[in-house]
């Protein structure tokens, strides 16, 4: 796809729905009695791969244009699929499926595509494997292919070497699988929370104290109306976006807020962004919303470490692009699971934006960025497969002289079919 530089980008967008919590609306939703509607769900190949997994265990699931509507079976009520579960690119999908299926009476294999098979699944199968579900699979149970026997799980206390929601989400599920016991997962900083948030709007008690959560095995959920707001890792394109290109006002509608996903607001203020955040006040019990407004900025270049990390992991590879046009100098510390993302995010994005002319050098755990640089063109880049490098390469276009190639551009459907087409949109 060929991409051009743009004089400014201008209007209001609403972006879809967030990935993260449209895969729980399916996932809870099945194993709840009753129906649960979902709006603005996001229609992207992996939350779409969620969809396909539970219809296979006999899950009825409706999408519509305007919503998805899950028949819930109840946590007894899957059934032992007759084909290989297919999740695709989605590690969500993979790693909180392992954790529902550890706690089900039957057998199932799990594949994925090509970049599933290089991620490491011994951080949910290692503890789900502790709880007592049968597990094997490749390189014992490291990669994909996978297979289980899950059922009769005991609860744990599980200290988590990493924060990530999706480990903290399977052992959760699993443990509410497991009857009568306490299960209790503790990570070092806080990762997203949209699991215990909304495993609470579906009825289940869980408790939080710190970084510690625990759920109680055996609870039963109901089906409730979910309303997904729009994904903040998705509007993380077009806020870098409006702060880099001249000359530029773009608003996001019903962006959602909630503090453990909010890293890249803190980021555009700290490096002097011009963002307006106003917050949709109906919206603040289970997940927040705000509308945000950004305007072309001034940036200055900052240090990004510690907890921070865990609440903007997706949106590094956008920050990295930001802080080429940053004056001074942006370091990235303490985010190595960039390594183990999509693609390894610390090559790719470096990689792909020294072919732009970028002054960037990776580091073991993060990575440097020098500006102000200016980006030229014509080059040829790379999503190589992942839709966020895909769309970070898509607003480097934006400010390319030259502008620039993109290949495999088609990755960026796995979390926001209509990008090109809002980017197109908002171009003047
Ligand atoms: C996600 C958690 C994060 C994130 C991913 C979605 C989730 O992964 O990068 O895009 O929905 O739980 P980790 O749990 O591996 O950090």
């Amino acid at each position: 796809m060929k991409l051009n530089k743009v004089d400014s980008l201008k209007g209001e967008i609403t972006v879809p729905g967030d990935k993260s919590i449209s895969h729980r609306a399916v996932m809870f939703g099945s194993l709840a009695n009753g129906e649960t509607v979902i709006r603005n769900f996001l229609m992207g190949a992996d939350c779409l791969s969620t969809v396909s997994c539970f219809r296979k265990m006999g899950v009825a699931i409706e999408v519509g244009d305007e919503q998805v509507t899950v028949q819930g079976k109840g946590i007894d009520g899957l059934k032992e699929p007759e084909e290989v579960l297919d999740t695709g690119n989605s590690g969500t999908t993979t790693r909180l499926i392992l954790g529902i299926l550890a706690g089900l009476p039957f057998h199932t294999v799990l594949t994925g595509d090509e970049s599933i098979a290089k991620r490491p699944m011994a951080r949910v199968t290692e503890p789900l494997r502790q709880m007592g579900a049968k597990i094997e699979g490749r390189a014992n149970g490291q990669f994909t292919p996978l297979s289980l026997r899950g059922g009769d799980l005991k609860g744990i206390s599980y200290h988590s070497p990493m924060s990530s929601a999706q480990v903290k989400s399977s052992i959760l599920l699993a443990g509410l699988l497991a009857k009568g016991e306490t299960t209790s997962v503790t990570e070092p900083e806080k990762s997203r929370d949209h699991t215990e948030r909304m495993l609470k709007a579906f009825g289940a008690d869980l408790e939080e104290d710190g970084l510690a959560v625990s759920i109680k095995g055996g609870q039963s959920l109901t089906g409730i109306e979910i309303h997904v707001p729009g994904d903040i890792s998705s509007a993380a394109f077009f806020l870098a976006a409006g702060a880099i290109v001249p000359d530029s006002i773009i608003t996001l509608k019903n962006v959602g807020m909630n503090p453990t996903r909010t890293g890249m607001i803190e980021v555009l203020q700290a490096m002097g962004a011009d963002l307006e955040i106003r917050y949709d006040e109906a919206s603040l019990q289970a997940e927040p919303m705000a509308d945000l407004t950004i305007k072309t900025s001034s940036l200055k270049g900052i240090d990004i470490s510690g907890d921070l990390i865990p609440r903007l992991i997706d949106e590094i590879p956008i920050i990295a692009l930001m802080a080429t046009q940053a004056e001074g100098t942006t370091v990235i510390r303490n985010a190595e699971e960039l390594k183990v993302k999509e693609t390894n995010r610390i090559d790719t994005v470096v990689n792909e934006l020294k072919k732009l002319g970028a002054d960037i050098e990776p580091a073991d755990d993060g990575m440097i960025i020098r500006g102000k640089s200016r980006l030229s063109g014509p080059a040829s880049v790379k999503s190589h497969g992942d839709h966020r490098i895909g769309m970070m390469l898509a607003v480097a276009s934006c400010i390319t002289e030259g502008g620039l190639t993109l290949l495999e551009s088609e990755a960026v459907n796995v979390s926001y079919p209509d990008f090109f087409h809002h980017l197109q949109q908002l171009s003047k």
